[in-house]
């Protein structure tokens, strides 16, 4: 069965998620989200007290890892979390892995043909070849104010200016890194998430509507 694939990749907190979900329900389009991936690594690794130094511990315990889920998981997006899997994704074979977990995914995903998957190398590394490539651009401030949102209503405390200061940080150390850094993808087409989320659905459905 031949598969279709639409890669998004952005920044922290620009809203690939929700792109994704809104391309997946509207299309029927089964959403792989890979920083789950990297957040249920770092929860696990947290739980057996490695540290992100410590990356022989961390390769030995991903050797015994036969498999990871895709289950997305309210409990894996807190900053704790979000910093320890941004931290673990500078190593090779930690992105190895999740990237052979991704294409198996979909090699062996016999329910589904079209996929939408989101990250941060979806389109420059993961799946070059993909039908569709999308980068989503807003500037940090918005990335920030929408992040401290989404904690508040999580009920995590949080404070604006540092929510501001770790995503700098974060886009910094995505953005930096030797492996797999945020790019834009070649051949992708911006996505312009600033604004309300109707003018961001508008340049996706005119996107669709020509693949
Ligand atoms: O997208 P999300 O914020 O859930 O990702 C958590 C962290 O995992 C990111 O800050 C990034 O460092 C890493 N990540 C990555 N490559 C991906 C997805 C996530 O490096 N494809």
């Amino acid at each position: 069965m031949k598969k279709i694939i639409i890669t998004i990749d952005g920044p922290a907190a620009s809203g690939k998620g929700r792109i994704a979900k809104y391309i997946s329900k509207k299309w029927k389009y089964k959403h792989l989200d890979s920083g789950v991936l990297y957040r249920r690594l770092a929860h696990k690794l947290i739980k057996k007290h490695i540290y992100y130094q410590d990356f022989i511990k961390i390769k030995k315990y991903i050797k015994q890892l036969k498999d990871i889920s895709f289950r997305p998981n309210k409990r894996l997006r807190t900053e704790i979390i979000s910093k320890m899997a941004s931290k673990i994704a500078i190593y090779e074979f930690v992105r190895d892995f999740i990237n052979k977990s991704q294409k198996k995914f979909i090699r062996e995903n016999l329910k589904h043909s079209h996929f939408v998957v989101d990250g941060r190398d979806i389109g420059s590394v993961v799946f070059k070849n993909a039908s569709l490539k999308l980068y989503i651009d807003v500037n940090e401030k918005n990335r920030a104010k929408r992040r401290y949102k989404q904690l508040i209503d999580t009920g995590e405390k949080s404070i604006y200016p540092q929510i501001l200061k770790d995503i700098k940080l974060r886009d910094k150390k995505d953005k930096n890194r030797k492996q797999s850094p945020l790019v834009i993808p070649k051949g992708a087409m911006i996505i312009n998430n600033n604004n309300s989320f109707d003018e961001t659905k508008d340049q996706i459905d005119k996107l669709m509507c020509d693949l």
